[in-house]
């Protein structure tokens, strides 16, 4: 059984601005890039499915859908103690990764604006969206009395460096599971309105819309270049962004166990169905997913939690540095070979049943 751990208390940078969570290797990054190299892509190997779904995001179809509106005007007090600070820890995640990938489309569009025209576009309507997300969720943040400060967050947090290719199979991964996540939310309230206790996920709908344009973009990109789909070192590539994304999404799942809870989503099922969709979409991109029929595929990403979490806990403790270096080690050593294991699963062929899947 998985214990969460609880929601540590809030850190302040000035009165009501909250202080960044510390980085680790599970909070949202933020990206860099061979600015260069995207720009010279030749994208003509798919250019009639790319410029259509680029169409797509210039139609801009949720201009008028980020309105606060009367819902949202009132005290919001009564959200209190361990669900408060659950609810506040999932808005500071989500609005960090949103407030992330602005910042990469973003410099992305200003750098290929005279190169690329065609993808310096697309990056700018990608931009345009996440902004929207971000903010909303930072406006979220601030009716419980916080706000992030993303001008601090964007000199303050370290950039770590994809090459293009990285980018596209993660970027590509992070859209697809941010759509499943959000519309299983949503779908979860709508079917029990009880639970609805902010109006924020209300919104969810067509907010997730925007994340599958997103995605379906990216999917665009990654077939327009064949190196990234039709060799075994693509496919041994796509295994192990697949498994990472997959673990990470385990451990920050078990991690806020008691916010999903306390929204009545069972957190088990919730990951496990959300790992699942996101595998079975990611076949219409990778020449490859992965097997999460097999049966011990959910209990060894769930062995990566548990270890994660008792890594987490060891790290809180205050015993001396040199204890602490020894007990991280059969935790380590359990995460490694379970992520091992499960890497060596056979996958499914994707490029076998490209015809069937759509
Ligand atoms: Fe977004
Ligand atoms: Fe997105």
């Amino acid at each position: 059984m998985i214990k969460s751990l609880e929601t540590p208390e809030l850190q302040l940078l000035k009165p009501g601005v909250k202080a960044p969570v510390q980085e680790t290797l599970l909070t949202p990054r933020f990206y860099t890039t061979d600015f260069e190299a995207v720009a010279n892509l030749d994208v003509s190997a798919n250019e009639t499915e790319l410029r259509a779904v680029i169409e797509e995001l210039r139609a801009d179809y949720n201009r008028h859908h980020f309105v606060r509106d009367e819902e949202f005007k009132q005290n919001w007090d009564h959200i209190t103690g361990e669900k408060r600070r659950a609810f506040i820890d999932f808005l500071e995640r989500s609005c960090t990764s949103e407030f992330s990938g602005f910042l990469l489309f973003k410099e992305l569009s200003r750098r290929l604006k005279e190169r690329n025209p065609l993808l310096a576009d697309a990056f700018d309507f990608l931009a345009r969206d996440e902004a929207r997300h971000a903010g909303f969720l930072n406006k979220s943040m601030a009716d419980l009395n916080l706000s992030l400060d993303l001008s601090y967050l964007t000199k303050h947090r370290t950039y770590t460096f994809f090459p293009p290719e990285w980018v596209i199979y993660t970027v590509y991964l992070s859209e697809k599971i941010g759509y499943w996540r959000y519309i299983l939310v949503h779908r979860h309230m709508e079917a029990n309105p009880e639970y609805q206790f902010y109006p924020l996920f209300r919104k969810f709908e067509s907010w997730c819309q925007d994340e599958n344009r997103h995605g379906d973009f990216f999917k665009a990109l990654l077939r327009s270049q064949p190196q990234l789909w039709n060799n075994w070192r693509a496919r041994l590539w796509v295994r192990f962004f697949l498994l990472s994304v997959f673990v990470t999404h385990t451990i920050t799942v078990f991690e806020r166990a008691t916010f999903y809870e306390s929204i009545g989503i069972h957190p088990r099922k919730y990951n496990n169905k959300v790992i699942q969709e996101t595998n079975n979409t990611s076949a219409r991109a990778f020449p490859l997913i992965l097997n999460t029929n097999h049966p011990s595929f959910f209990w060894r990403l769930e062995q990566c939690c548990e270890n994660s979490l008792k890594l987490t806990a060891i790290n809180q403790s205050k015993r001396p540095k040199i204890v602490k270096f020894f007990q991280k080690i059969p935790p380590i050593t359990a995460i490694i070979w379970n992520m091992l294991r499960l890497y060596l699963i056979k996958p499914i062929d994707a490029e076998l049943t490209r015809e069937t899947v759509r």
